[in-house]
C-alpha cells in the first residue's frame, strides 16, 4: 500500500522551496503526496504554485491584510484539523520556519502525525532575530520526528541540541528549484525587466520585508537605497515590493520618483533568479536569496544584524552589514566601485546544495518510512 505523505506550507519560500520535492514525491511509486496549503500568502503563494504546476488538494485561505502572528497560528490550526483528521497521512512534511510551518507541526503533533521538517537545523541563536522564525523553527525543532538539514553545520545545531529523532543532511532544495529556472536565453515576463540595459547599468537586486526591520531598520534601509541610487547614476536599482501594506508603504515613501529606482510587483520565480543571475550584486534581508545569489556567482549584502545562513558568510560571497544608514551606504559604495572587495565576493559557491536535494529528502522519508533498506548519501558541499 502507498504511504500518503502531506506537505503542508502557506508562504512564497515555503512554496519555493517545497513544489520541487513535491514534484520528486510525486514521481515516487511508494508514495501517495497530497499538498495542503494555508494561504499565509495568496498572490505571492500563487505564483509559486503556477511556476512549478503544483494544484493543492486542500486550500485554507487564510490570509488577511495586516495578519497577525496570532491570528494565522489559530486560522491555520483550527483549518488544519478536520483535514488531518480527515486523511490521516503517514507523514506530515513543514518547511522552515514560518508561522504556517509551526502551526502545521503543532496541528500534526496533536492529532498524533508523524512531522518530517524540511530545512532543519538553521540557528541564528537569538530568539528575537529573525522574528519571529527563529522560534518556530527551534518549537519545530522540538516537535519533529524526522529532520532533513541542508548542511552538516545545520545538523551539528541539532545534535547539539541533543535531539534524538534522525538527522539527514540533504542540502536545500532551494538549489533544485534554481536548476529549473535559470537560463542564458531567458525572456523576462516582466515588462520593465525586459527593457533592462544590464550591460550599461550596474543592477542591484533589493528584497526587504522582514518582521523584525519593521519601524527604525526598515526606514534606515529605504532612506539609504535612495541615497545610493542618488549617489550612483551608474546603479540601477531593481526592488520588486513584497505585499505588506507595511513595506509596500515605506518603500514607497522613500523610493518613488527616484529615476533609478525600479519598484515593481513581486516577481515570478523564474524572472526573480533569472534577474539576480544578471545583477551586479543583490541587497537582501530575505533567507532565500542568500542561498540563491551565492549560487550564481552574485555577492551579497544582508541588510540584518545576523544570519542562520553563516556558510556563504564563510566562503566570502555574503556580507552581514546590518541596518544602520551609512554601513548600507557604504558597502554598496564599495561594491558600486568593482574593486577588490567586488572580486573577492563575486564568485560562486553552493555550501546550500547541488540541486538533488529532493532527490535524497525523498529517497531518506521512504528510508524513515520503511520502504528502503538505506538512506541517500549525506550532501556535502565540494563534494562526498
Ligand atoms: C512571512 C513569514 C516570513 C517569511 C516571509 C516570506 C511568518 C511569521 N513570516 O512573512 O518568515 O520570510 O513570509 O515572504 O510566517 N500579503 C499579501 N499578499 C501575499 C502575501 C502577503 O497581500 O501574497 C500581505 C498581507 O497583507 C499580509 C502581509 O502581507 O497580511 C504580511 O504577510 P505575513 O505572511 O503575515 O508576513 P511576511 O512578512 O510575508
Ligand atoms: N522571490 C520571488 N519574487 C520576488 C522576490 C523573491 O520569486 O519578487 C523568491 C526568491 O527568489 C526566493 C524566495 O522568493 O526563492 C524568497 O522569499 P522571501 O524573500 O519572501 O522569503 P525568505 O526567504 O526571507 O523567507
Amino acid at each position: 500500500m502507498k504511504r500518503t505523505v502531506m506537505s503542508i506550507f502557506g508562504t512564497r519560500p515555503e512554496a519555493n522551496k517545497m513544489c520541487p520535492l513535491v514534484r520528486e514525491l510525486e514521481s515516487r511509486g511508494e508514495i501517495e503526496s497530497i499538498v495542503c496549503v494555508t494561504a499565509q500568502h495568496r498572490e505571492m503563494l500563487d505564483q509559486m504554485l503556477a511556476a512549478f504546476d503544483v494544484h493543492p488538494d486542500y486550500d485554507l485561505n487564510i490570509m488577511e491584510k495586516r495578519q497577525t502572528l496570532s491570528t494565522i497560528t489559530a486560522k491555520a490550526m483550527t483549518g488544519l484539523e478536520g483535514i488531518l483528521q480527515k486523511v490521516r497521512p503517514d507523514i506530515v512534511l513543514v518547511h522552515g520556519d514560518t508561522t504556517t510551518t509551526f502551526a502545521s507541526a503543532l496541528a500534526a503533533f496533536y492529532n498524533h502525525i508523524a512531522i518530517g521538517h524540511v530545512e532543519a537545523g538553521l540557528r541564528s541563536f537569538d530568539l528575537q532575530s529573525p522574528y519571529p522564525e527563529e522560534a518556530n523553527r527551534r518549537l519545530v525543532g522540538a516537535l519533529a520526528d524526522v529532520h532533513f538539514s541542508p548542511t552538516k553545520n545545520n545538523a551539528a545545531n541539532l545534535r547539539r541540541e541533543r535531539i534524538n529523532a534522525p538527522v539527514f543532511v540533504t542540502g536545500n532544495t532551494a538549489i533544485d528549484a534554481l536548476k529549473l529556472t535559470v537560463r542564458e536565453d531567458y525572456a523576462f515576463e516582466n515588462e520593465a525587466l525586459r527593457k533592462l540595459r544590464f550591460d550599461q547599468k550596474k543592477v542591484i537586486a533589493i528584497t526587504a520585508h522582514r518582521r523584525e526591520n519593521y519601524g527604525a531598520p526598515m526606514e534606515n534601509i529605504m532612506s539609504a537605497l535612495g541615497r545610493i541610487a542618488r549617489a550612483h547614476p551608474e546603479a540601477q536599482l531593481v526592488y520588486p515590493v513584497h505585499l505588506s501594506p507595511y513595506v509596500q508603504e515605506t518603500a514607497h515613501r522613500h523610493l518613488d520618483g527616484i529615476e533609478n529606482v525600479l519598484l515593481i510587483d513581486p516577481l515570478g520565480v523564474a524572472d526573480m533568479h533569472n534577474l539576480m543571475a544578471r545583477a551586479f550584486f543583490v541587497m537582501t534581508d530575505s533567507g532565500g536569496l542568500q542561498e540563491e545569489a551565492p549560487a550564481l556567482g552574485k555577492p551579497v549584502l544582508v541588510l540584518r544584524r545576523e544570519t542562520e545562513r553563516p556558510e556563504a558568510v564563510e566562503a566570502g560571497t555574503v556580507r552581514v552589514i546590518g541596518t544602520e544608514e551609512e554601513a548600507i551606504v557604504s558597502e554598496a559604495g564599495i561594491l558600486l566601485s568593482g574593486g577588490a572587495r567586488y572580486h573577492q565576493m563575486a564568485h560562486a559557491v553552493n555550501p546550500y546544495g547541488d540541486g538533488f536535494a529532493c532527490r535524497r529528502i525523498a529517497d531518506d522519508l521512504l528510508y524513515y518510512l520503511g520502504e528502503r533498506d538505506t538512506p541517500a548519501e549525506d550532501f556535502s558541499a565540494g563534494g562526498a
